[in-house]
């Protein structure tokens, strides 16, 4: 009879200690696998900052933001002045009779005279302006801001963003800008498009995220 009892004890207390041991493990893991799902999202949401600002450095470089201006004319060359010929933008981006982008502008570069082209070459919307009035670029902030803002940009959500990064021709164009009237070749954005898309597609997975500040 008193082995029997001591027996059970016996059981007892082991099953007590696979039962405390077990309790102790599972919440361990727990506290585990939920520290490095914050790890993983913290990572993403900082390699995706990183990869907007990749995505920022090439938006505000003079090839794109020349016809991404907040004022009523285009800009030209690396230090943006005012295109020249009093060009301005007219009611829908493609100038004004007399003085259309595409009276001078055709489908690719004309080297010859140093008119740059393009498909469909016009400015970009205000609503998409990357810098004042002032002719200052607008900070990485506030051009992430612009550019996320759906009812800004004709609704371009992330993988629409993407594919315009993609395969835009005035995005293409960047990169091969051909030649000013003075037989010197324009300047390149600061990455290779191919970066510039990677940078992209890296930001859109982690959500389109945009740096706090004004
Ligand atoms: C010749 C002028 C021109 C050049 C150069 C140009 N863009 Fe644009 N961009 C436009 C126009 C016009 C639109 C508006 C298209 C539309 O009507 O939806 C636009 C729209 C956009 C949009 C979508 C709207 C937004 O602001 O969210 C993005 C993104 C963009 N451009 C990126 C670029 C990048 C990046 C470059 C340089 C690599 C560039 N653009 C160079 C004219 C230009
Ligand atoms: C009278 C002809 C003419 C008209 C009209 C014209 N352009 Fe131009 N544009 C040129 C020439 C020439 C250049 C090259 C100037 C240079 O690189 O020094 C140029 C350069 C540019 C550039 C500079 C590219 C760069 O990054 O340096 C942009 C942007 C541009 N034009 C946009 C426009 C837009 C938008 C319109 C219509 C609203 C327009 N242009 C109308 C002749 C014209």
């Amino acid at each position: 009879m008193l082995a029997n009892h001591r027996l059970l004890l016996r059981v007892f207390l082991c099953i007590l200690v696979v039962f405390v041991t077990w309790i102790a493990l599972s919440t361990r893991g727990a506290v585990e696998t939920g520290e490095s799902k914050t790890y993983a999202a913290d990572a993403k949401l900082a390699d995706g900052l990183a990869s907007w600002e990749q995505v920022s450095s090439v938006l505000t470089s003079p090839r794109c933001i020349n016809c991404h201006t907040a004022t009523n004319y285009p800009q030209q060359g690396d230090d943006r002045h005012r295109h020249f010929a009093n060009v301005i933008r007219g009611s829908d981006g493609k100038g004004v009779p007399g003085l259309h982008c595409v009276s001078c502008h055709q489908e690719s570069n004309a080297d010859s005279t140093g008119v740059p082209g393009g498909h469909h070459w016009h400015l970009a919307p205000r609503s998409m302006r990357w810098q004042d009035v002032n002719d200052q670029p607008l900070s990485s902030a506030a051009v992430c801001r612009a550019v996320t803002d759906s009812s800004k940009n004709h609704g371009l959500d992330g993988p629409g963003l993407l594919k315009h990064h993609e395969e835009e021709p005035l995005v293409l164009w960047a990169w091969n800008p051909g030649r000013r009237p003075d037989g010197t070749v324009r300047t390149l954005p600061p990455i290779t498009h191919a970066e510039f898309v990677d940078a992209t597609r890296r930001w859109v997975e982690a959500g389109t995220p945009c740096p706090p500040g004004r």
